[in-house]
């Protein structure tokens, strides 16, 4: 039965079953972490291969390059290769980096900060400097504008990408040099942008010549089904046919095909920014971690080998989203608490708790022994107006611990809601 439907002494009534059952959780002293998008220990595994491709004699590339010296500041071809199919582009139109896709992000902001971005006013020197932040999205990436006092700005995210009236009109303010995006089974909804979408950002005339879309593919083959697979319009070509493809900025590591500690990151522009990054990078480095590429090619070889990595990681992951998803259908459905997503990749479930419960859920599993993403973390300055939502990271824990802390989060969502009737 709704809980809207009930008497008071029926929510009473279950307020106390429900207190019950949470009691015996907090004797449980719970250890239990939903908190973060990391692989689990297993996933892991997939990839342990890595760490013996490369050994003694064996250190050069298909072309004699010795990768443990100096050098090849934009990366060996051989690793470009791979993201070039990864990213649909030309291999010259990518600079490897070293592990962490978001690293390159937060360089690319603090070059606009110091230097501008192709000869215009470097942005520490401009009156106002906005972000645009489709929420919810990734917190690390609002935090990397928000460190550098941009001013973050919220556009909602609907089931076809942020909305994009909101985007076309706010981009004619010359104060707004960028926005977020995780186009493909993003960060936390796990939706894709509409073909619709991607054009209109391709179409895009903002004010600022110096305005860039970040473009973070980070779950560009995270399928989870095979066949329920989403497809995401590859947004570069369509830059190209309207001649704005300097605008954007595309983005992806192998953090989540094969290890986040020590895997490779890209980047993918035109030609032009090509250059000027590699001008920045020359100051920066004498040279990536080579090595680290050259295992990742021999381990990786080629996207359709890709392919059957992220099959082995999807075995293991459809479990888990099947533990959440079952267990929110089985105890929020009947009693009407709240609403999530179901998506077809990516790393996250959102759940929407009815207005105002969210951060009184949290604080429920936190005192049992469940940490949780913070309420409105997927919002810029953590503020979710409708104190609603909360990122589902179901990936690192095991299966078992899963299934207790997904059952703990549905008894605190439901006596948060009974509560919130009840005040
Ligand atoms: C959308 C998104 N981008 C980037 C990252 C981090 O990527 P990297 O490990 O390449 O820095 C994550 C990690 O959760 C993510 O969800």
């Amino acid at each position: 039965m709704k809980y809207t439907e009930m008497n008071k002494q029926q929510l009473k009534d279950e307020l106390n079953a429900l207190k019950e059952k949470y009691d015996s959780f907090l004797n449980m002293h719970l250890k239990l972490d939903m908190s973060r998008g990391k692989p689990g220990s297993d996933q892991l595994d997939i990839s342990n291969d890595l760490l013996t491709m490369v050994t003694p004699g064996n250190t050069k590339t298909e072309n004699g390059v010795e990768c443990r010296n100096y050098g090849g500041i934009d990366g060996i071809p051989e690793m470009k290769k791979i993201f070039a199919q990864l990213f649909d582009c030309p291999a010259d139109n990518i600079i490897i980096g070293e592990n962490s896709s978001l690293h390159m992000m937060f360089d690319i902001i603090a070059q606009a900060m110091s230097h501008g971005l192709d000869g215009e006013t470097p942005w520490v020197l401009q009156d106002k400097v906005k972000f645009l932040c489709p929420s919810p999205g990734y917190d690390r990436h609002f935090g990397v504008t928000e460190y550098f006092g941009i001013e973050n700005i919220l556009v909602p995210m609907t089931p076809t990408g942020p909305d994009m009236d909101m985007v076309e009109e706010l981009v004619k303010d010359p104060c707004v040099k960028g926005i977020w995006c995780v186009p493909k089974y993003s960060n936390p909804d796990g939706i894709t942008y509409s073909d619709e979408t991607v054009r209109r950002f391709a179409a895009l005339k903002p004010a600022a010549n110096d305005f860039r879309i970040m473009w973070d593919n980070a779950y560009a083959v995270h399928d989870l089904y095979e066949d329920q697979k989403d497809n995401l319009l590859p947004l570069y070509p369509e830059c190209v046919k309207n001649g704005t493809e300097k605008m954007v900025l595309m983005f992806m590591s192998t953090s989540k095909i094969t290890h986040p500690g020590s895997g490779v990151c890209a980047l993918c522009a035109s030609s032009h920014n090509i250059d000027l990054m590699k001008y920045r990078i020359s100051f920066q480095t004498i040279g990536p971690d080579k090595v680290n590429q050259l295992r990742h090619v021999r381990f990786l070889q080629s996207f359709s080998h890709i392919e059957e990595i992220m099959k082995q990681h999807a075995a293991i992951l459809r479990p888990k989203f099947k533990c959440v998803l079952d267990t929110f259908e089985k105890e929020l459905s009947p009693c009407g608490a709240g609403h999530w997503t179901n998506p077809n990749g990516g790393y996250f479930i959102s759940y929407y708790a009815p207005d105002g419960c969210a951060k009184r859920i949290v604080e429920l599993c936190k005192n049992a022994g469940l940490v949780t993403t913070p309420a409105g973390s997927a919002y810029p300055y953590g503020n979710d107006p409708h104190d609603s939502h909360i990122r589902v990271a179901p990936t690192y824990p095991s299966l078992h611990e899963l299934q207790t802390a997904v059952e703990l989060f549905t008894v605190c969502a439901r006596i948060a809601y009974i509560e919130k009737i009840m005040a």
